[in-house]
């Protein structure tokens, strides 16, 4: 498990730009936390790590976006996902194994499908408007992260 404080949104970008270097193709990367958090800032660095050139916006009506980059990013949103049949409709069974790279906002609301070597990325709201503290959990490929 490692912590990291993020100072402003593009502390938070820098992180996931540099988590992305350490993950490997078809990785699960299972975002936790509330509105405003980060989720999205963090999945921007992600794209930004992974060589994507599309700008990163919310998947909130689509729920799920396709990015390009090496290994290609497929973005989630699971906010309004309730039940299987719902998770299904989203193609997140199809990508899972792909070789894509998974973002996966509100994975609260998915936890039981989630592959057990997801790496879970938690979000805390700090003291002040900007400060965040934000939690990595599981295996990646090595761990230079935010060194
Ligand atoms: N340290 C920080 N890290 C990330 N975002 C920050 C930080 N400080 C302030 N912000 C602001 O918080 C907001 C985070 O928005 P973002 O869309 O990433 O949240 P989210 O977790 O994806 O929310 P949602 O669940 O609604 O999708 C942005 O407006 C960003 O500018
Ligand atoms: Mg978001």
């Amino acid at each position: 498990m490692r912590e990291y404080e993020s100072h402003g949104p593009a502390d938070t970008e820098r992180l996931g730009e540099a988590l992305a270097k350490e993950l490997r193709p078809g990785a699960v990367v299972a975002f936790f936390g509330d509105m405003g958090s980060g989720k999205t800032v963090f999945t921007r660095g992600l794209a930004r790590g992974l060589q994507c050139t599309e700008s990163v916006s919310s998947p909130t009506f689509a729920l799920v976006h396709e990015y390009g980059g090496e290994p290609p990013l497929v973005h989630f949103d699971m906010y309004r996902i309730n039940t299987w049949d719902e998770l299904d409709s989203t193609g997140f069974y199809d990508y899972i194994d792909s070789g894509c790279v998974l973002a996966v906002e509100w994975s609260e609301n998915i936890e039981n499908a989630l592959p057990e070597d997801a790496v879970r990325v938690e979000f805390f709201r700090g003291s002040g408007e900007n400060e965040r503290l934000i939690r990595v959990t599981g295996e990646t490929i090595h761990e230079d992260f935010g060194d």
